[in-house]
């Protein structure tokens, strides 16, 4: 999809479909409704009197314009004009490309008047996201239907009053951290039998050549060699062979210390031995969008040239029970040497980041941030509106929590105290992979934190936010890219 700003007067501009935002209590055509309701002769000033249009954030109205100028205005109710935040606008560019889906329409513009307490830069980039992630689909394991061909949304333009060069710039980094997004979601819409480790080590190596990132994978034998046994434990249960993917950004100064990304990228989770049920189960093609998302950020941290050296790590295998897989009461060597005993083998995400955490906190980063589909238990208690953050850094997790806000990836936090620890007590190892029911996300980031030493380090479960049946209008049912928009965010507020 093509996304532009273009400095034109909506009112007059040419095109199929022209969306437009009203804030609540609208009761007449002025300011930016002013020059639309004169180039279509008084009809939105009849829709406000008629009530039909009045602001609320569920009121939509079509109107049809004449020969020249818009040929359909769609105004968009967004609620009060007190509560825009960015997010605001992003549904409602979303909504205008739905719209114009619908329609069987090409191309559209979306107005970025009539949405005042959003800075230009913001509202710009918010609208470029809400539209560039409304028109993402996942057909390609789809045959075409020849009677209803599908429709792509191919080019939106934006417009509007502002300074013209702070919406342009929006608008461009709009566009490439929701290509970036978009991306993140084709991943994990792969099923376990595309999506292998492999195939996510080739996919990051393709990105990585077209954003002049560098990237190093390690196979098995390396991995062996570098002593991670906690990644070949997990992946010993399974005939695809694991990878550990890094990903590298060289924005900032020779030497600096890096910002570590860290994303689970477990490509298919059977549970291993400790089997989980039939129910549910293809939904665990998803595992990997914490390293999808990984990798998708640091494609946009590139193309963005960020003032940073970015790191991204990917530890990526399967889980699958077999006759050589790893069996409950094992006892495994991590790479920093700690050693765990695997109560339950569906425990596996931690274990895979355990290794991948270590190998980080070598690299002496200024910060590390994870992201994993870690626990069910995080979907009970934050059900799917909210990511949970934990971490050993009240700065970092403030940044995150603020980073969540401004790109619409929320996120609220769980303590990550002490009391909790006595949970992942072992008999036999330094520590178990479990800590029981109670608490469940909190053990899980507890056994995390026993692999970063004194690195800043936050950790964010997506478990319940990463997929779903797409409540959104810039959703789909399926994989949502979260937190790619919330790491791109954090990276770049760290750069400034
Ligand atoms: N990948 C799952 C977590 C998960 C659950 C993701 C639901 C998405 C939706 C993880 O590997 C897992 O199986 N966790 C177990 C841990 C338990 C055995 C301590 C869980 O949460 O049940
Ligand atoms: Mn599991
Ligand atoms: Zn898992």
């Amino acid at each position: 999809m093509q996304l532009r700003y273009v400095n034109a007067e909506p009112a007059t501009h040419d095109t199929e479909l022209l969306a437009l935002a009203v804030v609540q209590g609208t009761t007449k055509a002025t300011g930016s409704l002013a020059a639309l309701d004169q180039a279509l002769g008084g009809a939105v000033g009849r829709a406000l009197a008629a009530g039909d249009m009045r602001g609320n954030a569920a009121d939509e109205v079509m109107l049809y314009g004449g020969k020249v100028g818009p040929r359909r205005v769609l105004l968009l109710g967004v609620g009060k004009a007190t509560d825009l935040t960015p997010e605001v606008v992003r549904r409602m560019a979303a909504r205008a490309v739905r719209a114009a889906e619908k329609l069987r329409l090409e191309s559209l513009s979306v107005s970025l008047d009539g949405l005042p307490g959003v800075a230009d830069v913001a509202r710009a980039q918010a609208a470029a996201e809400g539209a560039t992630l409304a028109a993402w689909h996942f057909r390609e394991l789809k045959t075409p239907s020849e009677d209803e061909p599908a429709v792509d949304v191919r080019a939106v333009d934006l417009m509007g009053a502002g300074d013209a060069g702070a919406l342009e710039h929006g608008a461009i980094a709009g566009a490439i951290i929701a290509r970036a997004e978009n991306l993140a979601r084709t991943l994990q819409s792969r099923p376990g039998n595309i999506a292998t480790p492999t195939h996510l080590a080739e996919e990051a190596t393709r990105i990585a050549g077209g954003a002049r990132l560098e990237i190093t994978v390690f196979d098995e034998a390396r991995m062996q060699e570098e002593g991670m046994h906690a990644i070949l434990a997990v992946s010993r249960g399974s005939d695809e062979e694991a990878r550990f993917i890094i990903l590298e950004h060289r924005g900032g100064a020779e030497g600096e210390p890096p910002l570590i990304l860290v994303g689970k990228g477990l490509s298919f989770d059977a549970g291993g031995i400790s089997l989980k049920p039939p129910e549910g189960m293809e939904n665990m093609k998803f595992d990997m969008s914490g390293g999808a998302a990984v990798i998708a950020a640091m494609q946009a941290i590139a193309e963005l040239g960020v003032g940073a050296n970015v790191v991204g790590l990917i530890p990526s295998s399967e889980n699958m029970p077999s006759g050589s897989a790893l069996k409950p009461g094992d006892v495994i060597r991590t790479l920093g040497g700690k050693t765990v005993e695997v109560i339950n083998t569906d425990a596996e995400g931690r274990l895979i980041l355990a290794d991948a955490l270590a190998y980080g906190a070598r690299m002496r980063p200024a910060a590390m941030i994870d992201c994993a589909t870690l626990t069910g238990a995080v979907v009970i208690a934050l059900g799917q509106h909210a990511s949970a953050v934990l971490g050993n850094d009240d700065t970092l997790v403030n940044e995150v929590i603020a980073a969540g806000e401004a790109s619409g990836e929320r996120c609220w936090r769980l303590p990550l105290w002490d009391a909790y620890k006595k949970q992942l007590k072992s008999t036999t190892a330094d520590l178990q992979n479990v800590g029981g029911r109670p608490g469940g996300t909190l053990t899980a980031a507890l056994f995390l934190s026993e692999f970063v030493g004194d690195t800043a380090w936050a950790h964010l479960d997506i478990a319940g936010t990463a997929y779903g049946e797409g409540d959104l209008p810039y959703q789909r049912k399926g994989g949502y890219g979260v937190p790619t928009r919330l790491l791109i965010e954090w990276v770049r507020s760290r750069a400034q």
